[in-house]
């Protein structure tokens, strides 16, 4: 589930970090908007170490992304903890001067309000007012606890305890984690294959490997059991999760192997990783010297197999859904989703994710956008933002395709 985290400036604030790891431990990506007044209490740096999410407070940071609507479409619970009376107030006037409170404007899921404040502050009938007009909005407002307070004052107005708020927040939604994937054996393939030229050279790609990792992740939060064959993976980015089984290798060949071995007993099978097309013909022993004429011989390349199209033309299992990636630019010929549609068409895969790259798309750390065809090239659906978010999109799009699949079935 995606948890977006309001935090507001009381002194509270420190506790909304139990309040995050709570979320996180509970299996929920969290996104935390704090305000300019909450950083002042605690620092953007815990945020977004404590949440692994980028952390901004103003709607014109990264405004390409249109950042307080895409968080409040993509939400399926807010919580604000602590909300001061400030905020209390800012969101029953309905102020979007922020980020959290324009994201408030957008939201349709359930949102929590727990509040934190001196006494005088909340029992004041402006603040009550607020409260009033936000829980007539069908707004849960906590109340607050009562106890000592900042100074040696004591009264209502303390920020419940973080595990109350966790609970009342998820009781809203009536769920624990999405566990659509409980009981499905997934494969992903992740990285670049790197084909041997000698023992030191090699030919390859630029593919990290992330986005095919945050398919691995977000499979195995969904409740999949999930073989994550990484190609030239960067050990550091390699995930250590207790769902994720991780298989490395190097070459197109042993790539082919490590995934037709595990797609024999999976459900569904997602080839992310960017498959070397050639390898050359002959791999030397021994390092190729330069040649005293300066005149280099030339690489001899052979055609490697279509790892996808085979396990599309040819099923290892009845009803397994296999899903391809087609990173595209657009040509003289043809924009990137009609090369998209074409390769589509020429797979056979059942999905084929495709994420147009170039100009701060696609590659490295960087936000994504895929289009999601069937094997027709018809558009199923559309995925954006960090590689997790498409990452959710494509599973979403895997599950509906199994349920529309069993219900043909039946
Ligand atoms: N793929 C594969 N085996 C190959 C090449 C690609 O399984 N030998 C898979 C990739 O993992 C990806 C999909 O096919 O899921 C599309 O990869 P891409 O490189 O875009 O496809 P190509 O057929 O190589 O097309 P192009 O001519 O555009 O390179």
């Amino acid at each position: 589930m995606r948890v977006v985290l309001g935090v507001t400036g009381g002194i509270a604030a420190y506790k909304a970090a139990y309040v995050l790891r709570l979320l996180r431990e509970a299996g929920h990506r969290v996104r935390v908007v704090p305000t300019e007044a909450a950083l002042r209490m605690v620092g953007r740096p815990t945020w977004e170490a404590l949440s692994g999410e980028p952390v901004r407070t103003d709607v014109f940071d990264d405004a390409e992304h249109v950042d307080h609507v895409a968080l409040g479409r993509g939400a399926d619970l807010v919580v604000v903890a602590p909300a001061t009376a400030d905020l209390l107030a800012r969101a029953a006037a309905g102020l979007a001067d922020d980020l959290l409170t324009a994201t408030l404007l957008t939201v349709t899921c359930p949102v929590l309000l727990a509040p934190a404040m001196h006494t005088e502050m909340w029992l004041h009938p402006a603040t009550q007012a607020n409260v009033a007009t936000l829980r007539a909005r069908g707004v849960t407002v906590l109340d607050p606890d009562s106890g000592r307070l900042t100074g040696t004052d004591s009264g209502p107005g303390r920020l419940p305890e973080p595990a109350a708020i966790v609970s009342a927040a998820l009781a809203l939604v009536g769920t624990g984690p999405v566990t659509d994937l409980a009981g499905c054996t997934v494969v992903v393939s992740a990285g670049g294959t790197r084909e041997p030229l000698d023992p030191v050279r090699f030919l390859g790609n630029r593919s990290s490997g992330r986005q095919g990792i945050a398919l691995a992740l977000a499979a195995a939060r969904r409740g999949a059991r999930v073989t994550l064959v990484a190609a030239n993976v960067e050990a550091a980015l390699l995930p250590a999760h207790p769902g994720v089984a991780v298989e490395r290798v190097e070459t197109t060949a042993e790539l082919r192997e490590a995934v037709r071995s595990a797609a024999a007993g999976a459900d569904v099978v997602v080839m992310a990783a960017a498959v070397a097309d050639f390898r050359p013909a002959a791999t030397s022993g021994h390092k190729i010297k330069k040649t005293a004429d300066a005149t280099p011989d030339p690489i001899v390349l052979v055609q490697n197999p279509d790892i996808l199209a085979e396990l599309a033309t040819h099923r290892l299992r009845a009803g397994q859904v296999v899903v391809g990636f087609a990173a595209e630019t657009g040509d003289a010929d043809a924009d990137a989703l009609a090369h998209g549609r074409a390769k589509a068409r020429r797979k056979g895969a059942d999905l084929l994710a495709v994420n147009e790259v170039g100009a701060g798309l696609g590659f490295g750390d960087v936000p994504n956008a895929v289009t999601i065809l069937d094997a027709d090239g018809e558009v199923v659906a559309r995925a954006q933002g960090s590689k997790d978010d498409v990452a959710d999109g494509l599973w979403d799009a895997v599950t509906a395709r199994r349920r529309a699949a069993t219900t043909i079935d039946r």
